[in-house]
């Protein structure tokens, strides 16, 4: 298929806005955002002239450069007109499972046959996102790290029958955005980083509850003795304890780690760190 030109992105939020920007100032598309929450909506599209005065002072981009972007850029709670010219549609609403079939199916009746429909979730397939609309072979995973500001990864995966332009075409658009691709054969739990981190936290949860070492000497360890740039404790910080427990438990559900070996509750063997 040709090059994307137009993306329509659905979910206003933390990730929805920042993939909207780079797909904006660096990718230099037109640029469609959507959102039922309007007053985000509007915050969002409101906040683009302030993210472009930062990018012209910090030298990223020139006046004229962001001008343009500014023109092609627009936002609009309705979900049919925000996705009717897309050429690529990048899904980032709330992790809920409901919603996103129920959105999916909306989005196979507006978008426009060529469309690529591509989801950012960390937990849910594009094939069983798709599985309800004619468009499993033009669906697929667009997994970008957070945060966007800082780190450029998008972890691509296809469904079973994915067509090869599209994963071309969606390749192409990321090069485009300076983001770095990484393509999987197919659809995994976990994509590549988070896969690799849960497994990391798992054993640093398993660790502490042993009683073999404390939490904040894991960070240090990890930091000092491996080189990354912040420990298991400090990620669960940062995740939130919920979140990274929900992620736990359906890594262990699906096989990937061993069931929990104790209770794994908030403050227990200094497991919190904040
Ligand atoms: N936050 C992260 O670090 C991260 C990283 C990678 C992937 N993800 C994935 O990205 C997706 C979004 O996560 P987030 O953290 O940006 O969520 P968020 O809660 O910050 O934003 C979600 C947005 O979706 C909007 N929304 C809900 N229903 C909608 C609908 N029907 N139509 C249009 N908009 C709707 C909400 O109003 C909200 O603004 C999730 O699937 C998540 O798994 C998140």
């Amino acid at each position: 298929m040709a090059e994307v030109s137009t993306v329509a992105v659905v979910g206003a939020g933390t990730m929805g806005s920042r993939i909207a920007y780079r797909a904006l100032f660096s990718g230099g598309h037109r640029v469609v955002l959507t959102d039922t929450d309007a007053p985000r909506l509007d915050k969002v599209v409101s906040e683009a002239p302030d993210v472009a005065q930062r990018m012209c002072e910090r030298g990223f981009r020139t006046r004229p450069q962001v001008d343009r972007a500014l023109r092609r850029f627009s936002g609009t709670p309705d979900l049919a007109a925000a996705v009717a010219d897309a050429d690529l549609v990048i899904e980032a609403v709330n992790e809920d499972r409901k919603l996103k079939l129920d959105l999916w199916r909306r989005l196979d009746r507006y978008c426009a046959g060529h469309a690529i429909l591509a989801t950012n979730s960390s937990t849910y397939f594009a094939s069983e996102l798709a599985a309800g609309t004619g468009r499993v072979h033009r669906a697929c995973g667009m997994h970008f790290s957070s945060p966007l500001t800082m780190l450029s990864l998008c972890e691509v995966s296809r469904t079973p029958v994915t067509e090869e332009a599209v994963v071309d075409a969606v390749v192409s658009f990321l090069r485009r955005l300076e983001c770095v691709p990484v393509v999987l054969t197919g659809e995994v739990f976990g994509h590549v980083c988070n896969r690799l981190l849960l497994l990391l936290v798992d054993e640093a949860l398993r660790l502490v509850a042993a009683g073999h070492v404390a939490a904040p000497d894991v960070d240090v360890a990890v930091k000092t003795g491996l080189g990354f740039p912040y420990g298991p404790f400090e990620l669960i910080d940062h995740v939130g304890f919920d979140a990274m427990q929900e992620m736990l438990r359906e890594a262990a559900q699906r096989g990937l780690t061993a069931p929990p070996p104790v209770s794994t509750q908030e403050g227990s063997g200094g497991v919190s760190t904040r």
